[in-house]
């Protein structure tokens, strides 16, 4: 047998099955789609050039405030006679009070005794060096009254008294008796160490540039031997503290004696 089935439209269809099956059909499709907005075009028919979008005005830069002048440094903050100050000045007329001073701070720096006050300042003045290919190293630091004996004995034994007094601190009367002076070298060419041609080393060259960085001064200076009372020493590095070595800097200043305005000079008193 052959049944028709009466054929129905297809919406008429979709209804009869939602009505048959309980379930309702998705919605249709709208017969008429809303007309899309007309794009633009250009005379020629071509399409228009897009519009260009200007790019975000770059936020003006903040002027870069002017920095502030560093407030004058108290040259009266610190003592500059006693041995246990970050400031004292030591030479052939102001020798250490009392003469057999020792430290009782003094930590190992590289192997070497210094005063707690200079060693964080040493140890990043030489890890600055390492880090710039500078074979910087520490040939002697703290001194005990006996040993700066020992010292200065030896180099009148070996040139002469006169001679010596130009190099060398009696005991009692060197920086290295307080833990805040170093005599630096060279870890890999020691031809110049302890000598006037340390200058030209690129070690020597170093030390000039940056101790101020790191709180040191080169203590013993050309051109001030009249003030300090000794021979240019490029390797005596004596710690001072950053703020000091900063002042000095600014102010060109190159002695304690003479930024303290303390008496110096080439004789013992
Ligand atoms: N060479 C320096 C002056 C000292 O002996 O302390
Ligand atoms: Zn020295």
């Amino acid at each position: 047998m052959n049944h028709r089935y009466p054929t129905l439209p297809t919406a008429a269809l979709a209804t009869a099955i939602a009505l048959l099956t309980g379930c309702a059909s998705p919605a249709l499709p709208p017969t008429t789609l809303p007309t899309p907005a007309a794009e633009p075009v250009t005379a020629d028919g071509s399409p228009p050039a897009p519009t260009s979008v200007l790019p975000e005005p770059e936020p003006e830069p903040e002027p870069e405030p002017e920095p502030e002048p560093e407030p004058d440094l108290d040259l009266s903050a610190f003592s500059t006679t006693d041995p246990a100050s970050p400031w004292v000045v030591v030479n052939k007329v102001q020798p250490l009070d009392p003469m057999d001073y020792a430290p009782d701070d003094l930590v190992v720096v590289r192997g070497y005794y210094v005063s707690s006050v200079a060693a964080d300042d040493l140890t990043a003045l030489l890890d600055a060096a390492e880090a710039d290919g500078v074979t910087l190293t520490v040939r002697s630091a703290y001194r005990s009254y006996a040993k700066q004996r020992s010292v200065y004995d030896g180099v009148v034994a070996r040139n002469g008294q006169p001679y010596a007094d130009g190099v060398s601190a009696r005991p009692g009367y060197s920086e290295h008796q307080t833990g805040l002076a170093v005599d630096v070298g060279s870890s890999t060419d020691s031809a110049c160490d302890f000598d006037a041609c340390f200058a030209s080393t690129a070690e020597g060259a170093w030390v000039a540039a940056h101790a101020q960085q790191f709180g040191f001064l080169v203590r013993y200076t050309a051109g001030d031997e009249a003030v300090t009372g000794y021979a240019p020493e490029p390797w005596h590095l004596r710690h001072v503290g950053r703020p000091l070595a900063d002042a000095m800097a600014a102010a060109g200043v190159t002695t304690l004696e003479e930024m303290f305005d303390v008496d110096g000079g080439p004789d013992y008193r």
